[in-house]
């Protein structure tokens, strides 16, 4: 798949976000990203094509682990209920996904999440290979840096032959520029998404320690270009900081912290 279709398809995505796609073809299919910034409901057609998008900011899971299960079940049920009332359909099934360094354990409970919230049949899939059913790379390394954790996932001839993690994300970032800039959290995330600013220069020494992170964890496939999703590396400029700091190649998306979601229901069957 070419990036300009990918492309395409996340802009779609985006425009999906609290409005329905009127055309739509055969049997929908439901994603649930159970993540550490927010959780996020994505509803496919049978051509995987996005048909409705929503979110919820929600700190019930972190990293994968679930850490409030109510109020993650309580989320996704009305992440449910939303969707359902939009679609004019019942979504039965879904699929979720879980870092991959989360044990058993942990995964299941985010199944269980799922469950709770009324879906009877729940696929589990990691999210690197659920950001790579919207990637389709091939050969190269696909790195999905959400709020809280580095997941990376190397392919070679369309196999999954190295995935790992690190801690290290976007909440990592707003503590550095919380410290920085002299204010409180909330108001670093708000800043860093509004990027009304050039903060670069502040957070570049935390968006290097994601590089060397990378860099750590995809030693012998130096050769291969870097897919970056995720939402931490949407800050204007990081793509670049990673690339000269590993010396490579790197790819970036449009909507990047939709990748992962919009992968996931299409791994729902
Ligand atoms: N426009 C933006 N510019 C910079 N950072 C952004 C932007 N939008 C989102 N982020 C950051 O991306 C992170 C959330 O990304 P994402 O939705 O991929 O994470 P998540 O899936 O909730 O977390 P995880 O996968 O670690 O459990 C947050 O830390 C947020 O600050
Ligand atoms: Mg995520």
């Amino acid at each position: 798949m070419t990036t300009s279709t990918v492309a395409q398809v996340l802009h779609e995505a985006h425009d999906r976000i609290g409005s329905v796609r009127a055309e739509r073809t055969g049997r929908l299919r439901t994603g649930v990203d159970l993540g550490t910034a927010t959780c996020v409901i994505t509803v496919v057609d049978d051509a995987g094509t996005p048909v409705w998008l929503d979110f919820h900011r929600t700190a019930a899971v972190r990293d994968g682990v679930v850490v409030d299960f109510a109020a993650a079940v309580t989320a996704v049920r009305e992440l449910k209920a939303r969707a359902e009332n939009e679609l004019g359909v019942t979504l039965d099934s879904a699929a979720t996904a879980f870092p991959p360094c989360v044990g058993e354990a942990d995964s299941r409970a985010c199944r269980f999440v799922v469950e709770g919230a009324g879906f009877d049949e729940v696929t589990l899939v990691d999210e690197v290979s659920a950001a790579n059913a919207t990637l389709a790379v091939t050969d190269g390394v696909v790195i999905d840096v959400g709020g809280g954790s580095t997941g990376v996932g190397v392919f070679e001839h369309g196999n999954l032959v190295a995935l790992d993690d690190r801690p290290g994300g976007g909440h990592h970032l707003d503590l550095i520029l919380a410290g920085a800039l002299g204010v409180d959290l909330a108001d670093a995330e708000r800043r860093k998404r509004a990027a009304d600013e050039d903060y670069l220069p502040i957070l570049r020494p935390g968006i290097e320690r994601i590089a060397a992170a990378i860099g750590q964890l995809t030693r012998g496939a130096e050769h291969l270009d870097l897919h970056l999703a995720g939402g931490a590396l949407m800050v204007p400029g990081a793509d670049a900081v990673i690339g000269k700091y590993l010396n490579r190649a790197v790819r970036c998306y449009p909507h990047a912290l939709l990748i992962t979601p919009l992968g996931i229901a299409r791994y729902a069957s």
